[in-house]
């Protein structure tokens, strides 16, 4: 145990928990996201293991070919194969050979209560989020779920650049993690069973969202963040309790803005003048009175602009398109 890499940790960690299952390890909700004559087998659901869902209808549009890293009990894989309904439209790899066979146990359950699944339309692969098994430029979405919070941050570097790697243009990256309220102390961050399980790795949100920058997304948009765990001062040493959060969020392969990335996380600009609209010359045009959806920077920026007659909401975390870039 001692001379493992926190990453073989993880590994041994997900091969047990492929075998027995370990209900509520890093869901933050009971009962999974449902669609109409969506049936999932009880197996799956016992291993719902992500923190919250990266299957965001509006993005699978036109049966797009699904890329899953750390495909789990294969609920999302599932889940997503309801939208690319054909033979391997769905990819899922892991490295974790247990995983991969309660997965495709569970899928072949899922088929036989799911008259429009297929069991050929989830193809499982042995692989790794650092040498994702695809060409450059040939997925139309890349999914993970709880797996890249508990890789270290130079890890996490090369698992964005993977993922951006294989995206096509305009591709997108569906993620779902903890992040940390405030940085993870050291004492914890070392403990790689508690890392494996999604309780130590977490980044802070300006961190994660630099990390996904950093790769080259120039749009990301905020779908959700809700509390996930609490850790108490008496399990985890700590002098104050330090909440993680769980961030649903999709990440647009589009080219930088020479001004920076669009980060949406559901503000708004409203113009409160006396004028009709205001435009701004820059690709904004506010209606009076009508709160328009725009990216953080752009928020700054007309905020700063005209204090006294641009009113910006606070951000809701919760964003689903409209945006101004
Ligand atoms: C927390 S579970 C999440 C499972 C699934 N995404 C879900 O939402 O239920 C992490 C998954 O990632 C897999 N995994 C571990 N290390 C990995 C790696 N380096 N690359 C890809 N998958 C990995 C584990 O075997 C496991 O299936």
């Amino acid at each position: 145990m001692t001379n493992m890499s926190y990453l073989e940790t993880a590994a041994k960690f997900y091969s047990e928990v492929a075998q027995t299952p370990q209900v509520g390890l890093c869901c933050v909700q009971s009962s999974p996201l449902q669609f109409p004559g969506l049936k999932i087998p009880p197996q799956m659901q016992e291993m719902n293991y992500g923190c919250g869902t990266t299957v965001h209808p509006a993005e699978l549009g036109n049966e797009p070919t699904v890329l899953y890293v750390g495909v789990g009990g294969g609920l999302e894989a599932l889940q997503f194969a309801y939208f690319s309904r054909r033979p391997s439209g769905i990819i899922a790899v892991d490295p974790v050979a247990a995983m991969r066979e309660a997965a495709a146990r569970n899928l072949a359950i899922a088929s036989e209560k799911n008259s429009w699944f297929d069991r050929s339309f989830v193809e499982i692969r042995e692989g790794d989020a650092f040498a994702l098994p695809m060409p450059d430029a040939s997925v139309d979405v890349v999914a993970q779920n709880c797996l890249f919070n508990i890789f270290e941050p130079a890890d996490l570097a090369k698992a964005l650049q993977e993922a951006f790697r294989v995206l096509k243009p305009g591709g997108r990256l569906l993620m779902s993690d903890p992040i940390a309220t405030r940085p993870i102390p050291e004492h914890l961050r070392k403990d790689d069973r508690l890392r494996a399980m999604c309780l130590s790795g977490a980044l802070t949100y300006q961190e994660y969202i630099q990390h996904l920058v950093d790769v080259g997304f120039g749009q990301v948009e905020i779908r959700a963040r809700r509390p996930y765990r609490l850790l108490d001062c008496q399990n985890y040493n700590l002098e104050a309790p330090l909440l993680l959060e769980s961030l649903d969020s999709v990440s647009f392969k589009v080219l930088m803005p020479e001004d920076g990335p669009c980060i949406f996380t559901g503000k708004t600009a409203i113009y409160t003048g006396v004028e009709e609209f205001f435009d701004d010359y820059a690709g904004h045009i506010l209606q009076r009175g009508v709160p328009a959806a725009v990216c953080d920077k752009t928020a700054a920026k007309l905020g700063s602009l005209m204090p006294a007659e641009i009113l910006v909401t606070n951000s809701t975390w919760h964003y689903t398109g409209g945006g101004c870039c």
